[in-house]
């Protein structure tokens, strides 16, 4: 028996893994009850912008400015938890703690019946995040779409050879292909701005709100 000829377990290096942070707000409800009704007057009184969006309202980049204390607290989270994710290197060697005074860039969206976000990444930044005001029944019922697609930044390489063959390592079993993360209302993803990423088209019938930004230094 092969088996029998190794001693211990096998060592698996998980090389150049690529991060996505999902972090929770507390007191969710209230916070997303005044943005929901915040992004939704906006989008009634002022047209969408054509970026990323198939169908759907998005915002202009002026969220800050129209979106109140509950705007100004969910950006200030984003922030503040950036600082946590991000080392800098220092020039003889070493990662060091890195307190950014970060840019921001952000803007609301609302997706309903048949809105889609095509695939897209986020140039010019460091971080990219969106926090979900309001899910839905996003991952409640079945094919009803609004999932988070994000893309193997590897490409299509390793399914290439045979799509049918699949690295059997926890974790590696979709490498060449798309994971679909479930976002909840509260929830806020961090990504790395140059991950492509998309939004499964939605199929229900309420409205998918969430709140995108960018991070630079
Ligand atoms: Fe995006």
């Amino acid at each position: 028996m092969v088996m029998n000829s190794l001693t211990g377990d096998p060592q698996i290096f998980n090389l150049f893994p690529t991060p996505l942070v999902a972090i929770t707000l507390k007191d969710a409800d209230a916070l997303n009850a005044a943005l929901k009704a915040t992004i939704l007057k906006r989008s009634e009184t002022h047209p969408s912008v054509q970026k990323t969006n198939l169908g759907g309202w998005q915002s202009d980049l002026d969220f800050p400015l129209w979106s109140g204390p509950e705007g100004a607290h969910i950006l200030e989270t984003a922030r503040n938890f950036a600082s946590r994710l991000t080392l800098r290197a220092t020039a003889d060697g070493k990662v060091d703690p890195f307190a950014a005074d970060w840019k921001m860039a952000s803007w609301a969206n609302v997706n309903t019946t048949g809105d889609a976000n095509d695939l897209h990444t986020h140039a010019g930044a460091f971080w990219s995040g969106c926090y979900y005001v309001d899910t839905v029944e996003v991952g409640q019922a079945p094919n009803i779409g609004g999932e988070f697609e994000v893309f193997d930044p590897r490409g299509v390489a390793p399914i290439l050879y045979d799509p049918m063959l699949r690295f059997g390592i926890k974790g590696c079993t979709t490498a060449g292909m798309s994971e679909y993360l479930t976002p909840k209302s509260g929830q806020m993803f961090f990504f790395p701005s140059w991950l492509f990423h998309a939004v499964r088209r939605y199929k229900g019938g309420g409205k998918r709100i969430s709140v995108a930004f960018n991070l630079s230094v």
